[in-house]
């Protein structure tokens, strides 16, 4: 189960002019793996998300999930696409329809025609996966952005999906919500999940296996973490920031400090620190 991107461009039609919004993009997505797609705003990244499940289909070029193309006039097809590959968005608030949890929740799988008691497991199983069990019966209105968003990715999980693109789904939360959506993030792709994080916080790309970067519709950088993080020109180039223990890791070991070559957080670079005093 792969996503598979060759060659694709998507442009927005307008009246006067179109935007160009993806531009010749091949790129593979790896079965298992997690992967972060940064960039600035307007660099193409939502557009990018939404061809990966077949929302968007691309002006030239393939887009192909499971070997399946998304360019299908099959509604099925599409439909099987969009089960496979969950997208959770920016705005939680946006994504609730529901005025108790469980439905919100059921709402998915009933669609698929899922039959009445797997729904039931399957809601269970979705809100386990991120923590909140015990909201089963509650309102959505009353919870934090973090637990909204953990919300919004448990509907998506009830599909049992394949992929789930959080779409900057940690950008209108505080520290705390991020946190605690990274962390179901990083739980799922260790039960299996293959999981595309887009984000414009270069720190929460820390942890993933590897680091797209897009710039003016095109994939300009694509490497580990590690890979990405050293060539700090080009990052600045794009407008991008370094995270911040990332950067006093590299002005450290210019000036000949043995720090490690992964840091996660300040914890993690003050340990190195110390050790190397
Ligand atoms: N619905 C749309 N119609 C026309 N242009 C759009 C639309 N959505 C996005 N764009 C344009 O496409 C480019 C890429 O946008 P987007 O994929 O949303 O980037 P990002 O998610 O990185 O901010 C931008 O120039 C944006 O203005
Ligand atoms: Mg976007």
């Amino acid at each position: 189960m792969s996503v598979r991107f060759e060659n694709v461009t998507y442009e927005y039609p307008g009246e006067e002019k179109s935007v160009v919004a993806v531009k010749n993009v091949s790129l593979e997505i790896a079965d298992g793996s997690f992967v972060c797609v940064c960039g600035e705003n307007g660099s193409g990244k939502s557009t990018l998300a939404k061809l990966m499940n077949g929302l968007l289909t691309p002006s030239s070029g393939i887009v192909t999930v499971d070997g399946e193309t998304t360019s299908t006039e099959s509604e099925s097809a599409l439909f099987a696409i969009r089960s496979k590959v969950g997208m959770v968005f920016q705005n939680p608030d946006n994504q609730m329809i529901a005025s108790i949890i469980e439905d919100e929740i059921a709402f998915g799988p009933e669609n698929l025609g899922v039959p009445r008691e797997e729904i039931g497991e399957r809601i269970a199983y979705a809100l386990s996966a991120v923590g909140m069990e015990e909201h089963r019966h509650h309102t959505p209105y009353k919870l934090s952005g973090g637990q909204k968003q953990r919300i919004a990715i448990a509907a998506v999980l009830a599909m049992r999906p394949k992929i789930l693109v959080l779409d900057e789904s940690t950008a209108m939360l505080d520290p705390k919500g991020r946190a605690e959506v990274l962390a179901v993030a990083e739980e799922l792709n260790a039960q299996g999940i293959t999981v595309v994080l887009i984000t414009h916080f270069m720190e929460e790309a820390v942890r993933a296996d590897r680091v797209v970067v897009m710039s003016e519709g095109a994939v300009v950088m694509d490497g580990t973490p590690e890979e990405i993080f050293r060539d700090r020109e080009k990052i600045n180039r794009y407008h991008l920031e370094l995270p911040v223990p990332d950067y006093l890791a590299a002005e450290l070991r210019k000036e000949g400090f043995p720090i490690p070559e992964k840091i996660f957080g300040e914890e993690e670079l003050a340990e190195a620190i110390c050790r190397s005093l």
